[in-house]
């Protein structure tokens, strides 16, 4: 799994992303200069007339802190006010499902147990118990309030507490950690210059980042986002492309180890999925306006409709993983 000398193979630090090898679903990023095809589709589409607008009108109006100010744009979404009561349910995960994602994260850890661990944006807690079990000691870290607290509802043990921050201000001893996962969270840190530095401070020598994140330029095409008008384009244009985010943190003195893509087993039905959808609980819904996200629901209800019960398609999601200079 672990990829080494990534940046000299790639050169991928120059930003010159078109050089970059595309991970096989399920696997790890190979360093070959195979076929690219699947990259091809991926690629970012230009911003369009009414994405250019979007952006003039957030910036005119001093941007509701919505551009960070490093790559990605996203209208920021209020944890403590709305989503915070159905994030829980929206993003249900299930055993298997987690299971898959705790495989993937310990093919990039040290084999050593324990390993203590910071879940930076642990939002409800959908990975912090799990990788107390899997791994050892977890502290989730968490600046929305209201998500903290339906996390803390649900933690089960000792090995498990939530405390109040955020990737710049980490709640947490300089060296006291052996990873960060910042699962689904790097697209709303909004100084990520400043996140890559507090990351350095609290881990270990030899620490590791797991960036389970979406790139702009390896963006997974969701079965359902193609029904609403833009989906492909707004959602992508939350995030990074890839060699901004490893240039962020190679630029620090951290190296990457590896790139692959996870597929999670199937959220149920499709039927099933479309309800999850209507909570809204993906920062995607608010990147659109009423009158898009009005459209998108309707023609996906009659996408849906035609085989509710069926199964709802799987698609892979990236996750990058990077190593402070020192020893595992
Ligand atoms: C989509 S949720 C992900 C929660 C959890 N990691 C998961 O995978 O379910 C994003 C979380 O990031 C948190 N967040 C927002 N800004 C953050 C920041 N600057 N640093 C850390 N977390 C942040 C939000 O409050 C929210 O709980």
């Amino acid at each position: 799994m672990t990829v080494t000398g990534y940046r000299d193979a790639t050169g991928v630090v120059d930003g010159e992303s078109d050089r970059l090898p595309v991970p096989a679903p399920g696997g790890p990023l190979a360093l070959s200069t195979g076929p690219r095809g699947p990259r091809r589709q991926q690629r970012a589409a230009k911003p369009s007339g009414l994405l250019l607008r979007y952006i003039d009108a957030i910036r005119s109006t001093g941007g509701c802190g919505a551009v960070p100010r490093v790559g990605g744009l996203v209208q920021r979404v209020d944890y403590d006010v709305e989503q915070h009561k159905d994030y829980a349910r929206g993003r249900a995960l299930s055993q298997d499902q987690v299971q898959v994602w705790l495989d993937a994260f310990a093919g990039v850890l040290p084999e050593r147990r324990p390993l203590v661990g910071l879940d930076v944006g642990s939002g409800t807690g959908r990975y912090t118990p799990a990788l107390a079990r899997a791994f050892g000691p977890t502290t989730g870290v968490e600046p929305s309030v209201r998500m903290r607290e339906v996390a803390q509802a649900q933690a089960w043990a000792s090995e498990v507490g939530y405390v109040a921050g955020s990737a710049e201000a980490l709640s947490a001893a300089s060296e006291s950690a052996d990873y960060a996962l910042l699962s689904c969270c790097w697209h709303h840190v909004q100084d990520k210059r400043q996140a890559v530095q507090e990351l350095g401070r609290v881990l270990r020598p030899g620490g590791r980042v797991l960036l389970r994140t979406n790139f702009r330029d390896h963006h997974p095409r969701p079965w359902w986002l193609e029904h609403f008008p833009r989906g492909y384009e707004a959602d992508a244009a939350m995030f990074q492309p890839l060699h901004e985010v490893i240039a962020l943190f190679t630029s620090s003195g951290w190296r990457v180890t590896s790139f692959s893509t996870v597929t999670e087993p199937s959220t149920g039905t499709r039927g099933e999925m479309l309800a999850r959808l209507r909570l809204r609980t993906l920062s995607f819904f608010a990147q659109l306006d009423p009158q898009e996200l009005d459209v998108g629901f309707r023609r996906l209800e009659r996408a849906v409709a035609g085989d509710p019960d069926g199964p709802a398609p799987v698609y892979s999601e990236p996750l990058l993983a990077l190593q402070l200079p020192g020893p595992s």
